[in-house]
């Protein structure tokens, strides 16, 4: 029989996301509150592995709500992948006494906990923290709202150079598999075009709606493109459409790493309260190698098979129906 939960660790991997810093808060207190010992384990698997693993106390996550990144840090471990890599990170668990884990991080953070739930049963439960938004099992991770935002903002911002030279933009967004981001900071920014990783627009598409912007008069035009774009990212559909017409004046911004970091939106901060107590009292009430999601406002606990191989969250299709409707 499986004995009583007694210390648990929590760790950020993969890449961080506005509102980690809330969930680690929401489950370092909440696990005190139910009286359990909780460790901080740095650096996502690779402190796992090597055993760099504080113990936290409530007043350990004071004033970190409100702050960007992960106060645990993150790594990509490749090392965690392998069987021995995961043997030596459960040794190092089994030195303190770590007898339940929660991981908050993305797609391949799971894979890699769920490989170790099976091999060493350690009682695990992961809370979604990923920009991408791109977890079945979810309508929402954490990080999402706070990079749509800061996407829109600089949207906005070139809005108002765009408009005054008459130029078109070509901004690119983070997601390479994920168009999320990119659909609803497209309808939020007002974009002519959204280009997606999911979706088949074609560059004959792109250009037309370019052309018809020119005809009816448009000033500024905003083409959004996810880093994943399948028919190339923001330089070369800048350097196609000057190909095709020297009429358009484009210039091109990336975002990048801009939109992971900054402090959390409210809508962040109570999601990862939210699911940081969800993930440790589904612990104490016996859920084991699952994900904690939000499906219509309401916290469920998805058994993690249910959501294995399923590759990313479906397309937001009403966001990009209604961007369609209104960028003509
Ligand atoms: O998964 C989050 C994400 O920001 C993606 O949108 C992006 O493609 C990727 O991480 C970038 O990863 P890294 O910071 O490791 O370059």
């Amino acid at each position: 029989m499986e004995k009583e939960i007694g210390k648990i660790g929590v760790f950020t991997s993969g890449g961080d996301a506005p509102g980690m810093n809330a969930a680690i808060r929401a489950v370092v207190r909440s696990a005190i509150y139910y009286k359990k010992e909780v460790y901080g384990i740095m650096r996502g698997y690779e402190g796992m592995i090597e055993g760099d693993i504080v113990r936290l106390g409530a007043r350990s996550v004071s004033n970190i709500i409100q702050r960007g990144g992960t106060i645990l840090k993150t790594a990509r471990c490749q090392e965690f992948r392998t069987v021995e890599g995961r043997k030596r990170a459960y040794e190092s668990l089994r030195k303190i006494g770590i007898d339940a884990l929660v991981a908050i991080g993305g797609n391949g953070t799971f894979t890699g906990l769920h490989k170790f739930y099976e091999e060493h049963g350690i009682p695990s439960i992961c809370i979604p923290g990923t920009i991408d938004n791109d977890l079945p099992g979810t309508d929402f991770s954490i990080g999402y709202d706070t990079a749509t935002n800061t996407a829109v903002e600089a949207i906005d911002k070139i809005r108002d150079t765009a408009l005054s030279h008459n130029r078109v933009f070509f901004i690119e967004v983070m997601g390479r598999h994920s168009g999320y981001i990119a659909v609803n900071s497209g309808v939020a920014g007002g974009a002519v075009a959204i280009i997606l990783p999911e979706e088949t627009t074609t560059f004959d598409e792109l250009f037309a709606a370019l052309e018809a912007g020119e005809k009816t008069n448009k000033k500024s035009n905003l083409v959004v493109i996810a880093e994943g774009s399948k028919i190339g990212g923001a330089y070369e559909l800048a350097r196609k459409v000057k190909e095709r017409s020297s009429y358009f004046d484009i210039k091109v911004t990336i975002l990048g790493h801009l939109q992971r970091g900054g402090s959390p939106t409210y809508f962040d901060r109570v999601l990862a309260s939210k699911m940081g107590v969800a993930a440790v009292e589904g612990l104490l009430q016996g859920k084991r190698d699952a994900m904690v999601g939000i499906k219509g406002n309401k916290i469920v606990y998805n058994d993690f098979k249910t959501i294995i191989d399923v590759p990313s969250n479906e397309i937001d299709a009403e966001s990009l129906r209604i961007a369609k409707i209104l960028s003509i």
